[in-house]
């Protein structure tokens, strides 16, 4: 079963292919990069540690991390964010930076935000824009797109977010029933302090983690996400929409790494309301903070990566379905 588009149809099917010589292009030198493309993804972190911020691998949020046994579907799993047509719909626009970005820029806009790079990597900058190594993404990325028609939009690409009726307003997403919430879903592999295990579960706060500029770290595309993706396969199990943004509001109620250019961010626009780390949106609910983590630590609940006891959670959680502006 999938959440995405029911009423796409069969037009394009999502078929994910092996790795082998039978599906490469004859070039030598394109077939090396395309497989050492597959390798980056799979093992960012571990594979060019100078230009990762953080315990993440792109496979961490577009699958085929996880066990070694499943990096053969880097991006080829259809409930973790697959790239199967990404390069079809690119170049696009974007109003974050406010401009047409191509496939090399999408993908060094995910290591700046998903997987904290640029300032925050040890190498202190991006890859650049040429270097093999994103060419080498670059043509994974376009490999896995043979076959998709260009400028076509198919079913599994983007995350489906909340519906507008089941759109819970910022200001009334509970991170306080998250948090009971993650201890029954989503502890046994994250760890009660968000930090999952080494190579295995990749931690969801903290230090190792996104940084706050990151596309997950926005209320809606989590929910989307581990609405999606969530529980690890056994996708599709959590259907209610106020279940998995609340889950989503107490994940980014944690600190994490700060992206110093977040205030140049929507630079003609405003911040949508779901991105909550931002200051523009925090004044515009009357917050000094992110109102998650006023909940939570209103809630006497961590929001470092010290372990979330289920004891320490209030008997009633209605009060935090409740705005609790800092201004009131
Ligand atoms: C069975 C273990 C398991 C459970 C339960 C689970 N996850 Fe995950 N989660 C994973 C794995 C494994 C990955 C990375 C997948 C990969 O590498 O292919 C992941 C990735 C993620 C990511 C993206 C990567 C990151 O670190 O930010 C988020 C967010 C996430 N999970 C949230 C949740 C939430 C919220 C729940 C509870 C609803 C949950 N997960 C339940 C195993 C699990
Ligand atoms: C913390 C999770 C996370 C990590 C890690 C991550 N991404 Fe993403 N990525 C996302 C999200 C969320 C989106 C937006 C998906 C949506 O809205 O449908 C996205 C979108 C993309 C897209 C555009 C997909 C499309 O079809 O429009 C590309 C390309 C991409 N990521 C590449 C990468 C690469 C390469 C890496 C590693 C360098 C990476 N991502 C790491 C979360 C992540």
């Amino acid at each position: 079963m999938s959440f995405r588009s029911p009423d796409a149809g069969d037009r394009f099917r999502f078929a994910p292919k092996p790795l082998a010589d039978s599906t490469l292009p004859s070039n030598l030198h394109r077939r090396k990069l395309i497989r050492e493309g597959r390798a980056l993804l799979a093992n960012t972190a571990e594979k060019i540690p100078q230009y990762v911020g953080n315990d993440l691998s792109c496979a961490s949020c577009h699958g085929g991390g996880g066990s070694p046994a499943a990096t053969g579907i880097v991006g080829q799993d259809i409930s973790m964010l697959p790239l199967v047509g990404t390069a079809a719909g690119l170049p696009e626009w974007t109003n974050r930076t406010h401009r047409m970005r191509d496939l090399r820029q999408r993908i060094l806009g995910c290591f700046l935000r998903s997987m904290n790079g640029g300032p925050n990597a040890p190498a202190g900058t991006l890859p650049a824009y040429d270097s093999e190594l994103i060419q080498a993404m670059e043509a994974y990325i376009v490999w896995l797109n043979k076959g998709v028609p260009s400028q076509v939009v198919p079913y599994w690409r983007n995350l489906k977010h909340p519906p507008d009726e089941k759109k819970v307003p910022i200001p009334k997403i509970n991170p306080v029933r998250g948090a009971k919430l993650y201890l029954e879903q989503c502890a046994r592999c994250h760890g009660p302090g968000g930090q999952g295990r080494a190579n295995l579960y990749p931690p969801l706060w903290g230090p190792n983690s996104y940084n706050d500029g990151a596309g997950m770290g926005r209320i809606y595309t989590a929910a989307a996400f581990i609405r999606e993706s969530m529980p690890y396969q056994n996708a599709h199990t959590l259907t209610n929409w106020r279940d998995v943004q609340d889950l989503a509001g107490f994940v980014n109620g944690h600190d994490r790494p700060s992206l110093a250019r977040k205030p140049k961010d929507y630079p003609k626009t405003v911040p949508p309301d779901e991105a909550v780390y931002y200051k523009r949106v925090q004044q515009r609910f009357g917050y000094d903070q992110n109102p998650m983590a006023k909940k939570l630590k209103l809630a006497g609940l961590p929001t470092d990566t010290s372990a979330l006891k289920s004891e320490a959670i209030p008997d009633s959680l209605a009060r935090y379905g409740r705005p609790l502006r800092d201004s009131q």
